[in-house]
């Protein structure tokens, strides 16, 4: 490995895999890593950051959910020599009060944005993935999302241009140095609206509707969440009720030059390719 080399954490997760790609693609030399990778990452085993950060120029930070180790982690990237960090964060991070959410986001990016290195923090708001590489997919599958939320519009951002921007932070040092950049989608749409396109692209008769923010954490409990974890969930959908995060943004454009891929454009690709078949379709 160079020491010109990037490492990108939760590289097997929705956006760190594709930056991976994207960097690989342009000759950047990468070090990808997670619990998984040949090179162990685990924010709770603090004993095997040296040997991830080795070498290391630049790195991209999926913090964990509770972002304690972040502070840590800086300090340690800044003793290996590395000399930029790009935060993956939140829509509004700042605007999410003291709930745990808000909490947790700032605190991750408190730590890389009161080091001594180059760094830009990425904000993205809700992915269009979550329909179909996360949480609402299984519903969705189901037949019926049912969610806290209502009337209150949501600028759903898709995973490859938050992936775009990541990669193009990541190798254009200088320019993007101590910038935080709210990422969205080209518009804003209702959970009800989102699911009524899949509906119609997937030719599926799927639902969608509202139900209490402690019904729906009743039902994450059910399916295996923590008390805890539920009601953090569920907290995150009560701020977004508030609707400050339902304005769309033009950071994307700043970044790339181009506009957003909107929401219709990632249904129907994953449309197509089965996302929401139902299970027993052949
Ligand atoms: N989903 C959204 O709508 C959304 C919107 C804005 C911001 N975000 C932020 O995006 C971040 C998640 O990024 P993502 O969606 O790209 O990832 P993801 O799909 O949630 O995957 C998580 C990644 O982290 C790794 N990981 C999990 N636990 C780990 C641990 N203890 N130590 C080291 N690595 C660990 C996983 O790999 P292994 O299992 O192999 O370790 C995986 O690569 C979160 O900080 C979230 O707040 C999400």
């Amino acid at each position: 490995m160079s020491n010109d080399t990037t490492l990108v954490l939760g590289a097997t997760g929705k956006t760190g895999r594709r930056v991976v790609a994207r960097l690989r693609l342009g000759g950047t030399p990468v070090r990808a890593v997670s619990r998984s990778s040949p090179t162990r990452f685990d924010w709770s085993d603090p004993g095997g950051w040296d040997a991830a950060l080795r070498g290391i120029a630049t790195a991209y930070v999926v913090a964990p959910p509770v972002p304690g180790p972040v502070h840590e982690f800086v300090a340690r990237a800044e003793a290996a020599g590395v000399r930029r960090l790009v935060l993956l964060s939140g829509h509004g991070a700042d605007t999410w009060g003291d709930s745990t959410f808000g909490l947790d986001m700032r605190s991750a990016e408190d730590a890389v944005r009161g080091s001594a290195l180059e760094w830009t923090v990425l904000r993205p708001s809700n992915f269009a993935q979550n329909f179909d590489e996360d949480v609402f997919h299984a519903p969705l599958v189901a037949g019926e999302l049912a969610l806290p939320a209502d009337a209150v519009p949501e600028p759903f951002i898709d995973v490859e241009d938050v992936a775009d921007a990541a990669a193009a932070v990541l190798t254009e040092p200088g320019r993007h140095a101590g910038r935080v950049y709210e990422l969205t989608g080209p518009r804003a749409l209702t959970f009800g609206e989102a699911v009524e396109l899949i509906s119609r692209a997937s030719g599926r008769p799927l639902t969608y509707r509202q139900v209490s923010p402690a019904e729906y954490a009743a039902t994450l409990v059910e399916e295996g969440l923590s008390e805890e974890d539920a009601h953090h969930v569920a907290e995150m959908f009560v701020l977004m009720e508030r609707g400050l995060l339902a304005g769309t943004t033009d950071d994307l454009a700043t970044v790339l030059g181009r506009a957003p891929r909107t929401f219709e454009d990632y249904v129907v690709r994953a449309a197509a390719a089965g996302a929401w078949r139902r299970p027993d379709s052949g």
